[in-house]
């Protein structure tokens, strides 16, 4: 938990909420930060394993907005320690995250992990840099191959982020990740197969 993180998000109302429930004192020697978070390399590498993540954006009217995000792994990059970014791929024609930054830059990401029950959060302010505009940036930030049409960036200055917890995270795990356990499930039974077949032919036909 930085100090940062905690000082962006403990209100007047969440201090409130602590004081009344006997936790104000628990945080007070986390607080002091000394500027905006940074990310470094554990930051980086979990970032850049990442295949989706989720991201909040503020309605006009106050109400929280999520969407999911995904592409391939590390298809949200790391620009500088201070500066993430990702490509905004056409979709429903809603433009609900681009309308609510261009009115509130702020932002929430949230990443997780499931496999290894691991998930950050990131808090930062998000600007669109639209394709047309500057082409070789937003190819920056594209993978080549991937089946989208880009239709912007998405700049993130970093503001703040926490690592939580692993408690309640159920381990889930994708299909790439149990590709080399069923692989050598398939070749051992393969492998066994053969065996029984060849034990069946010794003795002149399958038991039975
Ligand atoms: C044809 C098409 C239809 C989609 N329909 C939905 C939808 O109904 N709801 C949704 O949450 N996302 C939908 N998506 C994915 C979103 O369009 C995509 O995540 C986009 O980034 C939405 O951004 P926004 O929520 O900020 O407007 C759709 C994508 C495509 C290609």
């Amino acid at each position: 938990m930085t100090a940062r993180f905690l000082e962006t998000v403990f209100t007047p109302a969440v201090l409130a909420a602590q004081a009344a429930n006997g936790s104000r004192e628990a945080f007070t020697h986390r607080l002091g930060a000394d500027g905006p978070d940074r990310i470094g390399e554990p930051e980086a590498a979990f970032i850049g394993a990442r295949d989706s993540f989720y991201l909040a954006s503020v309605t006009e009217t106050g109400w929280p907005y999520m969407q999911h995000r995904g592409g391939p792994p590390g298809f949200v990059k790391i620009l500088d320690p201070a500066t993430i970014g990702f490509a905004d791929f056409r979709g429903n024609r809603q433009y609900i995250s681009l309308g609510n930054a261009s009115a509130d830059d702020r932002v929430a990401l949230f990443f997780m992990d499931y496999a290894r029950r691991a998930r950050l959060k990131l808090l930062g302010r998000m600007r669109a840099v639209d394709a047309g505009s500057d082409p070789d940036f937003v190819a920056l930030l594209s993978d080549a191959g991937y089946k989208a049409r880009v239709e912007r960036a998405f700049v993130i200055s970093v503001e703040a982020f926490e690592w939580n917890c692993s408690q309640h995270i159920t381990p889930r795990f994708t299909a790439a990740d149990l590709a080399p356990s069923v692989h050598a499930m398939r070749a051992r039974i393969a492998e066994l197969e053969a065996a029984l077949a060849e034990r069946d032919a010794a003795a002149g036909g399958p038991a039975g």
